[in-house]
Formats: structure tokens, C-alpha cells, sequence
């Protein structure tokens, strides 16, 4: 084998992870359409693509998607939790991949997996969560505020970068904010954005994997529990169906009144999250935003609530408050840590605050990541057929390739629609 720069845990355990890979394969069809299409067109001829996402099974077919389409691909993790090491080892012994990601690595250890990825010179970069462009930014000074007039073209001239794809919609935010300021040097293809991504990767991915997460870790019955979810966009929508379908009683918290209405017209009971968290067995925040729960909060829960957090990063339930607080911390078993407040109140945090169905199950079925990475796919393909051509800001994939999407799954699922004859599509384009 050829010797490649990488950094993983176990190499030997690369048959496993080729097991997993191709579990996976079999239910990402519209992928693996796309994969076909490639192998002919090789769009990604000579050009080399960094990627900063979970590195999981379905990651990996959209990474050999890549290579069949010509590509060189280097890849680090999104969390420093979610990495399936053995899915690593595959990468790296069949493909050929350099891989950055350890299951557990430690802050440091992230941040220079960041940076080697992007010692590769990539000229198309798949984000999750904005870390890989931000870094490339930050490595520019184009953050660094005294650097700001000699901005300009400092990535045109110094890189032969096309683009970045966005994967999720904390990343979104971040680029949106990046974009307002100004400093945003790049076209970034808001893959989150999609309807074939957000509707059902974040929906009934997020809400199937976190229930599993959760059902996994505690081994606890949810029937007839007290959960509360907090927020209700597309993520904790599908927490709070999925809870309520095993028999929960669902409040939701949220601080968006269409939304909150939503969720109460949908049968939920809405409350202010300090009401909200009084009587929860399990606590589950999914909202992109920070301090949702604070230290504010714990002292007021029920002896033995449950806290996981589906959101982003780990700031969503404010877990290092909890740890100081606490005047007593054991580890019960993976992934549980029991937290003991002065008075004697038990406090069960799952996977120290971050995303617990990556850290603790397998993230999102195959399933569902079939068409956030058909998006990923195509929008790497859009950035390169335009090239030159496409402005430093955020752009969607065009809603016909979104369309033609969501077409190839329903084949795939064997479901036919009716089609619009050409009376209905006059009848529904006239004022009259
Ligand atoms: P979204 O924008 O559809 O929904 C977020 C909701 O949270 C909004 O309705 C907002 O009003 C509400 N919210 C914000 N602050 C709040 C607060 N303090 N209290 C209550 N509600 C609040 O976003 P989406 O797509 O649901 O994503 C949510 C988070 O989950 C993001 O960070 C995203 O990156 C992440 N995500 C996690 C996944 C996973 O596998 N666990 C998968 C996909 C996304």
C-alpha cells in the first residue's frame, strides 16, 4: 500500500468499516445514480476536494463518489465525537483517502486535522458547520481585522479554490453572518438549504437518530415520560413527532411565535422553557443557538431528568456550568454522566452536551443521507461547471437539480405521481 499521511486510530479495523460502507450503499440509490454518471463525465479531473464532514459510512459513498468523478479527496471530522473509526480505517486502506479523525479527539487534535486537510490545497471544500472555510479564511488574515484592506483577491491569487458546499444549518448562519460583514471570499452552495436536504435529513434523520441515541444510551421506557424539546424548526420537529409516536407527552419551547404555533396547533403543549423543564423526564435541545438551558435552569428540574442536546456544537444546554455547579460528578456508563447538585438533585447529561445522535448512535440513516449527499454531490459538480462565474455569497442548489432529487428517490421507493396535463399547468400560470 502506499504509504498516505493520515491520522487514525486503527487501520486493521478497515474491514469492518468496508462492511459498514457498503451497508449503507445499498440505501443510497439517487447517490449512487449520480456515482454512474461520473464514472463517464469525470467532472472532478485533477482536482482535489476537502471535506470536513462526519466521517460515517454514508460519508464515505459520498466520498468515492468523488474519486469515481476523478477527484482526490482528504477528509476530516465535523465533531470531534461522531467519527466511526473503523469507517476511517477503509477510507484510508481502500481508497486511499487521507483521513484526519479520531472518535474522541481532543480540541487540539480537531483544529490540526482542520489544517491538514487544507494543506492539500483543495479546490472545491464540503463543510459541516463552517469550521474548514472559517479556518481558511483565518489562514488568509482575511479575519484578522487590521488585514482588512489587503483582503481583495487573496483567494483568487493564492489558491485555485472554486467554492465551498455548506452541509448544515449552523453553518448556514455562520456564512450568512460572514457574508453581512463583508469578509466572505467565496461561492457557498447552501446545501442545508435544499428542500431534499432539510425536510428530511433534519426532520426525519435527526428525529428517528436521536430517539435511537437516547432509547440506546438510557435503556429508559419513553412511553408516558414527560419530554420536552426545545425549539421546533426542522430537527426538533422530527425529535418531538418521533417522541410522541413512542408515547410520550411532548412540550415544546420556542421563541419564534409562527413556529410556537405550529407546535401547539400540532398538539403539543408550548411553554417558556423555565416552565417547560420543571416537570421533563428528558430534556432534548435542538435550535442552533446557545444557552437554551443554563445554570439558571437545573436547580428547578425533577430529581433524575435526562439532558441531550441534537443541536449544534455543545453550547445549546450549558453542560461546563452544570460540571461547576455540581458538587459531585460520576460516570454512570458510556456516555451518561451523573451530576449531583449541592442539596442532592441528580442530573443525567448524555454525551457531554454534543450532538447525541452522532456521539452515541450512528447519526442519520443511509436512507436520508442519500439525498443530503446526492445535493452535496451535485452542488460540488455546479461549482466547478461554473467556475469563474459565481460571486463570494451564498447561492441553493437550482431547484430543478432539488426536483430531480426528490423524482430519483420516489423511483427508487417505487411510488409514482400524476403529472400536470398541459390545461392544469395554463390554468394554474393564469391571473384569469
Ligand atoms: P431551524 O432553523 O429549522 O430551527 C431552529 C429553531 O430553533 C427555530 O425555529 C428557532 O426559532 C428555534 N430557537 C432558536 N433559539 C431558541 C431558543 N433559545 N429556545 C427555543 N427555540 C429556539 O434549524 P434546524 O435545521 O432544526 O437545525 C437546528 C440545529 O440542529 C442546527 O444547529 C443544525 O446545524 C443542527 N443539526 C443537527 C443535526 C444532527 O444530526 N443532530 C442534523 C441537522 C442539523
Amino acid at each position: 500500500m502506499k504509504k498516505i499521511n493520515h491520522d487514525i486510530v486503527d487501520i486493521s479495523l478497515s474491514r469492518e468499516g468496508e462492511e459498514r460502507i457498503s451497508w449503507a450503499e445499498m440505501r443510497m440509490p439517487v447517490l449512487n445514480l449520480i456515482k454512474e454518471r461520473f464514472k463517464k463525465e469525470k467532472p472532478f479531473n485533477n482536482l482535489h476536494i476537502s471535506c470536513l464532514l462526519h466521517v460515517t459510512a454514508e460519508t464515505a459513498n459520498l466520498i468515492k463518489t468523488f474519486i469515481t468523478g476523478g477527484a482526490k479527496v482528504s477528509v476530516c471530522a465535523a465533531n470531534s465525537h461522531s467519527t466511526q473509526n473503523e469507517v476511517a480505517a477503509a477510507l484510508v486502506k481502500n481508497y486511499g483517502v487521507p483521513v484526519f479523525a479520531i472518535k474522541g479527539e481532543t480540541a487540539d487534535q480537531y483544529d490540526g486535522h482542520v489544517q491538514s486537510v487544507l494543506d492539500f490545497n483543495p479546490n472545491i471544500l464540503i463543510d459541516d458547520g463552517a469550521d474548514l472555510t472559517v479556518t481558511l479564511h483565518q489562514r488568509l488574515g482575511i479575519l484578522d481585522k487590521n488585514l482588512k484592506q489587503v483582503i481583495g483577491r487573496k483567494v483568487k491569487t493564492e489558491l485555485e479554490l472554486f467554492g465551498a458546499t455548506e452541509e448544515t444549518t449552523t453553518g448556514v448562519t455562520r456564512f450568512k453572518a460572514l457574508e453581512k460583514s463583508k469578509l466572505l471570499q467565496l461561492p457557498i452552495v447552501a446545501v442545508n438549504d435544499s428542500q431534499t436536504k432539510r425536510f428530511f435529513d433534519n426532520r426525519y434523520g435527526t428525529g428517528q437518530s436521536t430517539m435511537e441515541a437516547i432509547v440506546r444510551t438510557t435503556e429508559r421506557l419513553i412511553a408516558g415520560k414527560n419530554i420536552t424539546v426545545c425549539g421546533y424548526g426542522w430537527c426538533a420537529r422530527g425529535i418531538a413527532a418521533r417522541a410522541k409516536g413512542m408515547g410520550a407527552i411532548v412540550t415544546v419551547t420556542e421563541v419564534d411565535p409562527v413556529k410556537a404555533l405550529e407546535a401547539a396547533m400540532d398538539g403539543y403543549c408550548v411553554l417558556p422553557v423555565k416552565e417547560a423543564v420543571r416537570n421533563a423526564d428528558f430534556v432534548i435541545t435542538s435550535t442552533g443557538d446557545t444557552d437554551v438551558i443554563t445554570t439558571a435552569h437545573f436547580p428547578f428540574m425533577k430529581d433524575g431528568v435526562i439532558i441531550a442536546n441534537a443541536g449544534h456544537f455543545y453550547v445549546e444546554f450549558d453542560y461546563y456550568g452544570l460540571k461547576k455547579m455540581s458538587s459531585k460528578i460520576r460516570q454512570i456508563k458510556p456516555f451518561i454522566e451523573e451530576f449531583t447538585l449541592p442539596g442532592g438533585k441528580r442530573i443525567y447529561a448524555l454525551g457531554e452536551g454534543r450532538l447525541i445522535n452522532l456521539v452515541a448512535a450512528n447519526g442519520h440513516p443511509a436512507d436520508v443521507m442519500d439525498m443530503s449527499f446526492a445535493n452535496q454531490a451535485l452542488a460540488a459538480e455546479y461549482l466547478v461547471k461554473e467556475q469563474g462565474k459565481l460571486q463570494p455569497r451564498l447561492y441553493v442548489v437550482p431547484d430543478a437539480l432539488d426536483k430531480n432529487i426528490a423524482s430519483l428517490k420516489l423511483q427508487s421507493m417505487g411510488i409514482q405521481i400524476d403529472k400536470l396535463s398541459a390545461k392544469q399547468k395554463k390554468y394554474l400560470s393564469s391571473w384569469e
